[in-house]
């Protein structure tokens, strides 16, 4: 398909003077594949550099017949590319200095047979043998029919792509094109735009060293809690759970990633912190509860990761108990209910954006559903702990986001992916939810 060279790019990109550009510098691919989504990708180039990116679009032939060349040149200020055989473009830089040119490809959307040609390894087309040849990271959003989405080969082609360190982002749910309804929506361009911008403000930091507050979440203070509460029986016995802390400390890290200054209030766990991350070390939920109190005074979004015990002895006793033979091996614990931590923060007077977890082990959404609206959070995080490999003490994480509008699924990846998603995510419910209730507090 022949270039356009002469259409202007549109005037309208970054038109809000001074506005910060957290992606100043950066070149982004944007690989579009094809499939009814395709026709949100001009405003998700637009976004993207009005955060500053420079962006250089690579369609599929596919694509051509959802989106247009020529609206993708206007808002990239690029001509397009689409072909490894176009002895003009690649005179002007060939595709390995594209590859190399690029901090981050972004395929969005990523159809079914987009993620199988690239799960196969093939360079079969411009987008594919860019993706082989870019050492840059690979964010993916994926958009299909949910069927699609759920056929055991788009999983397999998902698993391997992620095994391989592509990062998936979505999809969403909803209603589809096709007429029906479930996950296979891809992840609106906002939000694609929120992942790239916390993705590249970790990635190059080695590369480019950025202003330290710069990002979605910047001049935001999260309070995140993690890894279980320990709650006293006597001296040198208590009761726990099987929480590492891992999933909530990835989830402050990936705040600080996004600019927030970040306070993480943490149980007892084998884990280093986060680097610019604030750490309370609590031991009890009573302790959780009032280190998370003391925070709210400045606090923008909480998040609470942590598995808080319900319930502690009413009693712990000064000594240790000693097993006595009178009770013929039968023992009784009186247990009181703890407070709730994250429902106390949903009531407080200054409430803050309000994320929970929930570990479920069966009906898993619908007890999401009910925990969020019971507690009062904005979002709920909710992962099925009853599935091997996910959860408790494990390095990655499956996770689904459900909030009053939308439930997105994140498949199964590093809990630092999942985070960095939720993370993405948040700040963009938080910065819509400024926006409504005043829309000159977004540019606090
Ligand atoms: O730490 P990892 O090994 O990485 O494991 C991660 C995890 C499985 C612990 C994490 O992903 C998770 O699911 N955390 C929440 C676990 C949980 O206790 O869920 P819950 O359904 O009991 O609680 C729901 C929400 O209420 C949570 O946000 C919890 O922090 C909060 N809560 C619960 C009880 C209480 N008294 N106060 C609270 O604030």
């Amino acid at each position: 398909m022949e270039n356009q060279t002469d259409i202007p790019a549109d005037t309208g990109v970054n038109p809000v003077p001074d506005a910060p550009q957290p992606l100043a510098g950066r070149h982004i691919l944007v690989g579009i594949s094809g499939g009814i989504a395709a026709y949100k990708t001009p405003m998700l180039v637009r976004r993207l550099r009005e955060a500053g990116a420079e962006i250089q679009v690579v369609m599929t032939a596919n694509a051509h017949h959802f989106v247009t060349a020529i609206a993708l040149q206007a808002v990239s200020g690029q001509p397009v590319r689409d072909t490894l055989w176009d002895a003009h473009a690649e005179a002007a830089m060939g595709h390995i200095e594209l590859a190399r040119w690029a901090d981050l490809l972004l395929i969005a959307p990523a159809t079914a047979d987009t993620l199988s040609r690239l799960a196969t390894g093939r360079a079969d087309d411009l987008l594919a043998t860019l993706r082989l040849a870019c050492r840059a990271p690979v964010l993916l959003a994926p958009a299909m029919n949910q069927a699609m989405w759920d056929h055991p080969a788009t999983r397999r082609n998902l698993q391997t792509l992620q095994l391989d360190g592509c990062e998936v982002l979505g999809p969403d749910s909803g209603p589809q094109a096709c007429g029906e309804f479930g996950p296979g929506r891809m992840v609106e361009p906002d939000a694609l735009c929120a992942a790239v911008i916390a993705r590249l403000g970790r990635g190059l930091d080695a590369e480019r060293p950025r202003a330290p507050a710069s990002g979605p979440l910047a001049g935001r203070h999260v309070v995140v809690t993690a890894g279980p509460t320990r709650e006293a029986i006597d001296p040198v016995r208590y009761i726990s759970n099987h929480s590492s802390g891992k999933q909530g400390y990835a989830v402050a890290a990936a705040a600080v990633e996004a600019g927030a200054r970040v306070t993480l209030i943490s149980g007892p766990v084998n884990l280093a912190p986060p680097a610019g991350v604030e750490v309370v070390a609590v031991t009890s939920a009573m302790e959780m509860h009032e280190a998370t109190q003391a925070q709210l005074a400045d606090c923008d979004i909480f998040i609470g990761v942590a598995a808080v015990a319900d319930y502690r002895p009413g009693v712990a006793a000064a000594q240790k108990i000693k097993k006595t033979p009178a009770t013929g091996g039968a023992m009784t614990l009186s247990l009181v209910e703890n407070p709730d931590i994250i429902a106390a923060v949903a009531q407080h007077p200054r409430r803050p954006f309000v994320v929970g977890f929930a570990a479920e082990t069966h009906e898993a959404l619908a007890h999401a559903r009910e925990k969020r609206l019971r507690k009062g959070m904005d979002m709920i995080v909710v992962n099925d702990v009853s599935q091997p490999g996910i959860g408790f003490n494990t390095d990655e994480n499956a996770v689904t986001l459900i909030w009053a509008e939308g439930e997105q699924r994140l498949s199964q990846g590093s809990k630092a992916a999942i985070a960095r998603t939720i993370v993405a995510q948040v700040a963009h419910h938080f910065v819509d939810r400024l926006a409504s209730a005043n829309p000159e507090s977004v540019a606090k």
